[in-house]
């Protein structure tokens, strides 16, 4: 039998006898009933992550944004929504997943570079709480979109500090050399044309600087900035009460340690003490990473010969979970019935895409056959979100697990739902 961390609760799931649980949920039931690859949540593990958001903010006037992106699933939307949370949103298509899990669009918060004309209209006939704006294109087409529409648009400005999140760079926004947001003197710029604009509202100041971020400082950094901003625009009389602080708190994968929400918190309490201010946050990852996994059932064993690797072959692909493909990003596996005896081989657990960039993980010491059932942990953020049709293949379904009921969140993709946009 492997050996396995004992933290294997960090990440939702944990072996009763041999077998692996979810909650009170055997996964191998989950099995038989909706096959592999499945994505599995924990409704739990979400529960605990918003309190430990709640409790870290408790001295502060807050509110969480879920960043929809992260895992858009109705089911999970409906979810944060009963547990008070509003939305983060990039997309006219994310606000009416939004709308359709009965989630409240006065709570929505709407970041993103590229807004487009459409979805512009859509949020200001939903009468979203703020809009996100990055660039001087961007708020003058609101101002009209909302001056044809006869409303006011609220505006907050996406400040870039330029402040290194010390992060993978493909998730690092907050530096001047990324797309994201504008730099403090073209912010200053912004507010004063919003100021002047009848049809915009200045309702806040908005950042963002990464995701996955290990520990507060930076996060710290980049809130001071906006204090010294928002310092700036009273001075010329703008008045700001409102900052959202964005997303990013990194969890854990392998053995890193989660951030730290409790020590972040109680330095946002001591630089907002006496402000009067309210904050937005945005978190995705750090509510449902560590809530999902990704079931597949390995289809062949591939051993080395001579000095080739050994690979076993699996029914996840990276259509189904791309981050290792495109940011070598670690995912642990373990068996789902950790039964097996025998030797202990280092496999590059691959998918069968026809890429060498299709693997879920690599040199990974484990005690495999055919047929056999893995879970790859940490995948409820970023993964059914991020899939993808490639070689044909329908997207996974999904289970939401409560205590010890299960519910599936969404079907399987079959061909027809494929082929039927297609016009031959
Ligand atoms: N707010 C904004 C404006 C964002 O762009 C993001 C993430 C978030 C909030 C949520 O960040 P979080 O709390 O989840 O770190 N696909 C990548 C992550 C991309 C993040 C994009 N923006 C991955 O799998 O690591």
């Amino acid at each position: 039998m492997e050996e396995f961390p004992k933290t294997l609760s960090d990440f939702s799931v944990s072996y009763r006898d041999e077998s692996l649980f979810m909650e009170d949920v055997s996964l191998e039931r989950i099995v038989d009933a909706v096959g592999t690859p499945a994505y599995v949540y924990s409704q739990a593990h979400i529960q605990a992550q918003y309190k430990k958001l709640a409790e870290a903010l408790k001295a502060v006037d807050y509110r969480v944004h879920y960043a929809v992106k992260a895992n858009s699933n109705l089911a999970l939307l409906k979810l944060l929504g009963n547990l008070g949370a509003g939305y983060d949103i990039v997309s006219g298509g994310e606000l009416s997943r939004v709308l359709s899990a009965q989630g409240d669009p006065g709570s929505v918060i709407f970041s993103g570079v590229g807004k487009a004309t459409h979805e512009l209209d859509l949020a200001l006939k939903a009468g979203i709480e703020c809009f996100n704006v990055e660039s001087a294109g961007e708020l003058d087409r609101l101002a009209e979109r909302a001056a044809l529409l006869s409303v006011v648009a609220p505006v907050a400005i996406r400040f870039n500090p330029n402040v290194d999140a010390k992060t993978h760079p493909y998730i690092s926004t907050g530096l001047k050399e990324n797309k994201f947001g504008v730099l403090k003197d073209q912010a200053l710029a912004l507010y004063r044309r919003a100021a002047e604009s009848e049809h915009l509202r200045v309702y806040g100041i908005a950042c963002h600087i990464g995701s996955q971020i290990a520990e507060p400082t930076p996060l710290i950094q980049a809130l001071e900035e906006m204090l010294s901003l928002r310092r700036e625009l009273a001075q010329q009389g703008i008045e700001i009460d409102h900052l959202d602080l964005g997303g990013g708190f990194g969890v854990r994968y392998r053995d890193e340690p989660e951030f730290d929400v409790g020590l972040w918190g109680r330095e946002v309490a001591r630089l907002l003490n006496g402000t009067g201010l309210r904050i937005s946050i945005e978190p995705g990852r750090f509510l449902t990473a560590n809530a999902g996994i990704l079931l597949s059932r390995v289809e062949y064993l591939k051993e080395a010969v001579e000095d080739a690797k050994s690979f076993a072959v699996v029914d996840a692909a990276m259509n189904d979970l791309i981050r290792p493909a495109l940011y070598g990003a670690w995912h642990e596996v373990v068996p789902v019935c950790n039964d097996l005896q025998g030797d202990r081989l280092p496999w590059d657990i691959v998918g069968p895409i026809c890429e060498s960039g299709d693997f879920i993980a690599k040199q990974r010491t484990l005690t495999l056959k055919q047929g056999k059932l893995l879970a790859i942990l940490s995948s409820g953020a970023y993964g059914a979100t991020l899939a993808s049709n490639y070689n044909t293949r329908g997207r996974a379904p999904e289970v939401l697990v409560h205590k010890d009921n299960w519910r599936l969140v969404r079907r399987r993709e079959n061909l027809q739902d494929q082929l039927i946009t297609e016009l031959p």
